[in-house]
């Protein structure tokens, strides 16, 4: 049925039309056949299927769901920065779903990590909108190019846990638009996600999903959005609003709530608002219409590429020189901690993946070792449900360290450290984790530590002590593999982080305003997010947004900076050569950063506008060439209520992380010179330097016989003059001696305007 027949029979099918608007249960939309509709099926997502039985469903992942792969979630696919690498998760993610009749992923996740402590940070990307928006972007295209949708979520701003059903995030404009929605903005702009959720949280007093600027004015009418508007499920408390203000989809389905048929049969919902949601329905059915010859899935490939993610995905942080280990027959290695037996995988939630199999890091690396003539002992270390240490436990670990040649020591945040629902209120590993590391310190003559967990964990009161630290976030179900590789050599690390790791959560941001109290949460920082503020404020920093270190090494040089007429869409591109300079194949993210001079609007010292994945052979020398769209330069001006750059001043910088800055050039960029228009409350100085209004100023004061009193005292005097240009006109106008009527002001604001 066409969109013009949907029109035509929207009254004869009313009912029909009504009934889309929510789900016909927990996870189906009823099929509306005189409209033409089928029944879509939506399941969580994001890295993996979570699809119940439909007797017994639930939102939090609490009852077991068919098994699927568990693929690695948002917080290590994004340490890959690997746009190619994602776009395949998301293909081979939709092969699971179309086999198992699922038309909607639901997801990715890409709210910013606006503090560490959230506690689904695992499920999103980075703490940087450009880096979460293109990499989100990447999993939904994969997604789609499968005819699987995808959906954003949660839209939007929902950085916390606490209260998320009520709590009021309170964020000034400028900040939502360039750093909360952005992602969200971007990720549509790469992929056209079919679907969106809206978060449980209010914005700024408003529930999301009742949020006629967010749904209708941005997304909608600026964006230009045509896919469904679904809501977090449970989050719809006015299902007539919401449909009022742009929401689609109300879930789980709520078929017996009389409210929307109600208010339609008394007018007081107009057809035009149902039968766009039908439209919308309906192109989301076909679009993800299932095709006749959907791929089975091949669960072995699945696994195989999610042990090549989390390896490639894998960050390290420091090391000495003690890694890759080299297994000599005769090699003793002890392998401590838990966590290698039980392995940290995945996050807990509405995201649980029941996996098709998981291996652990200590089976992993015992068949490596004891294949290759070596021999490996295993030592508890620490239990995982309990913090208080116990003495055995350590004196075993202690004596394991001392009998081997290298200890691998597995440490990490154990599951109920970070789930959907509840934040964390600590940076640090678990105390017996860290007493045990105290306790290593002497005995273990060589210590490389494999860390897993969700979201940033300080390494700063130990990273001293041990020779090399990988970072391995939550490797999805080929958690074992992806760790031998990684720490015999067998795959290079490329990762680099896509968030800041502080050196004490007193250092955050967000510090003193999260999660906020009665309801309500006040993000005072703006746009100062992660590096952002980390630079913007001169703090060390425990590992700073971007690093990643590698088995081999990059030289940086030869940086040209291109720069492109008004008319093109490509403000600058940057050109330069990366050398392998190390003896192994390896891959280097090269990051490009700007630091924008302007003074219209404040901005942080950089900010990330592009970057480049390039693998190299040892001794290769490649150009890599990154191009910076116009509108990455853009930041949103509150007064002037619209995104600017008006050319300038800008420094280009391109490193191996935000602090590894290798090559440097500043250029100036065309731009039709961005000014606020004239008000009454501009202020003196502002008047005076406006081309026009400056001379009429001047010419009127002549005319009328000059400035007196104590403003012309002022204003001629160095130290005083700056208080002067710094009042409103219309404050000034008020002082005696100012020959000015508010008249003069608004006639020369007119003529300001219109010249
Ligand atoms: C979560 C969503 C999830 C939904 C369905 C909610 O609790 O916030 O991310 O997709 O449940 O399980």
């Amino acid at each position: 049925m066409t969109e013009d027949t949907i029109e035509q029979n929207i009254l004869a099918f009313a009912d029909e039309a009504l009934a889309l608007t929510t789900g016909a249960d927990y996870w189906t939309t009823p099929a509306a056949p005189g409209l033409g509709i089928r029944s879509v099926r939506l399941a969580d997502g994001p890295h993996g299927l979570r699809v119940q039985n439909d007797e017994n469903p639930d939102h939090l992942g609490l009852e077991r769901s068919h098994p699927a792969t568990c693929f690695p979630p948002a917080v290590t696919l994004a340490s890959s920065w690997d746009v190619d690498l994602i776009e395949r998760v998301g293909q081979a993610l939709a092969v699971e779903a179309r086999a198992a009749g699922v038309d909607v992923v639901l997801g990715p996740g890409l709210n910013i990590k606006r503090s560490p402590l959230c506690g689904r940070n695992f499920e999103y990307y980075s703490e940087d909108p450009l880096l979460a928006g293109m990499l989100a972007g990447a999993i939904a295209r994969g997604l789609q190019s499968q005819g699987v949708a995808a959906c954003l979520k949660h839209f939007a701003v929902n950085n916390q846990e606490t209260d998320r059903l009520r709590v009021s995030a309170n964020v000034d404009e400028r900040a939502l638009r360039e750093i909360y929605l952005r992602a969200f903005q971007i990720a549509i702009e790469q992929s056209n996600a079919w679907t969106i959720m809206t978060s449980y949280n209010r914005i700024n007093g408003t529930y999301a999903s009742e949020n006629s600027w967010l749904l209708k004015t941005v997304l909608r009418d600026e964006w230009g959005y045509d896919g469904v508007v679904v809501s977090d499920w449970g989050a719809v408390h006015d299902p007539v609003g919401s449909l009022k203000v742009g929401l689609d989809l109300r879930m789980p389905g709520r078929p017996g709530d009389e409210r929307v048929r109600r208010a339609f049969a008394q007018d007081k919902l107009d057809i035009g608002v149902i039968t766009e949601t039908a439209r919308r329905m309906q192109l989301l059915a076909e679009r993800t219409a299932p095709q006749d010859a959907s791929a089975e899935p091949d669960y072995h490939k699945h696994h195989a590429l999610v042990r090549e993610v989390a390896a490639k995905s894998s960050v390290l942080l420091t090391n000495d020189g003690a890694l890759p280990v080299s297994i000599s027959p005769g090699l003793r290695v002890a392998v401590i901690g838990e966590l290698a037996r039980k392995p940290r995988y995945q996050g807990a939630g509405s995201s649980r993946v029941n996996a098709i199999k998981v291996t652990n890091g200590l089976e992993a690396l015992a068949a490596r070792v004891e294949m290759a003539g070596g021999s490996l002992e295993f030592s508890r270390g620490y239990a995982l449900d309990k913090v208080a240490q116990s003495t055995t436990l350590i004196e075993d670990a202690v004596a394991a360290a001392k009998r081997s040649d290298v200890t691998i020591l597995f440490l990490g945040l154990p599951d109920s450290y970070e789930a959907e629902g509840s934040d964390r209120n600590s940076i640090e590993l678990p105390a017996n984790q860290l007493e045990l590391l105290k306790a290593l310190q002497a005995a273990a003559p060589k210590t490389i530590v494999a860390m897993s967990n969700g979201s940033a964990v300080t390494t700063a009161s130990w990273r001293h002590s041990v020779n090399a630290i990988v970072e391995f976030w939550l490797t999805g179900q080929a958690h074992g593999e992806a760790i031998a590789d990684i720490l015999f050599g067998d795959v290079n690390p490329s990762g680099k982080l896509s968030e800041t790791i502080p050196l004490r959560l007193e250092d955050t941001p967000a510090y003193l305003n999260f999660p906020g109290e009665h309801q309500n949460v006040t993000y005072g920082e703006g746009i100062y997010v992660g590096y952002r503020s980390y630079d913007a404020r001169r703090q060390d920093v425990d590992h700073p947004f971007g690093h990643g270190l590698s088995y081999t090494t990059f030289d940086y040089s030869a940086l040209e900076i291109d720069v492109r007429p008004l008319s093109d869409e490509i403000a600058v591109t940057a050109r330069l050569l990366i050398r392998n300079t190390g003896t192994r194949r390896g891959a280097e993210v090269v990051q490009l950063y700007v630091h924008d001079h302007d003074d219209i609007v404040i901005t942080p010292p950089i900010e990330l506008r592009g970057w480049h994945k390039i693998e190299l052979d040892p001794g290769a020398t490649e150009t890599v060439e990154i191009a910076v769209p116009r509108s990455r330069l853009e930041h949103w001006s509150s007064s002037l209520n619209a995104w600017i750059f008006g050319g300038g001043t800008v420094t280009i910088h391109v490193g191996s992380s935000s602090r590894d800055l290798r090559l440097s050039e500043t250029v100036s960029l065309p731009g039709d010179p961005v000014t606020a228009p004239l008000t009454t409350w501009s202020t003196f100085g502002e008047w005076l330097d406006h081309p026009v209004a400056g001379q009429r100023l001047r010419s009127l004061f002549d005319a009328r016989g000059g400035l007196k009193g104590r403003i012309s005292d002022l204003l001629s005097d160095e130290v005083g003059k700056n208080s002067v240009r710094a009042s409103p006109m219309v404050s000034i106008a008020e002082f005696p001696g100012v020959p000015i009527q508010p008249e003069d002001l608004e006639a020369i604001c007119i003529e300001a305007r219109t010249v």
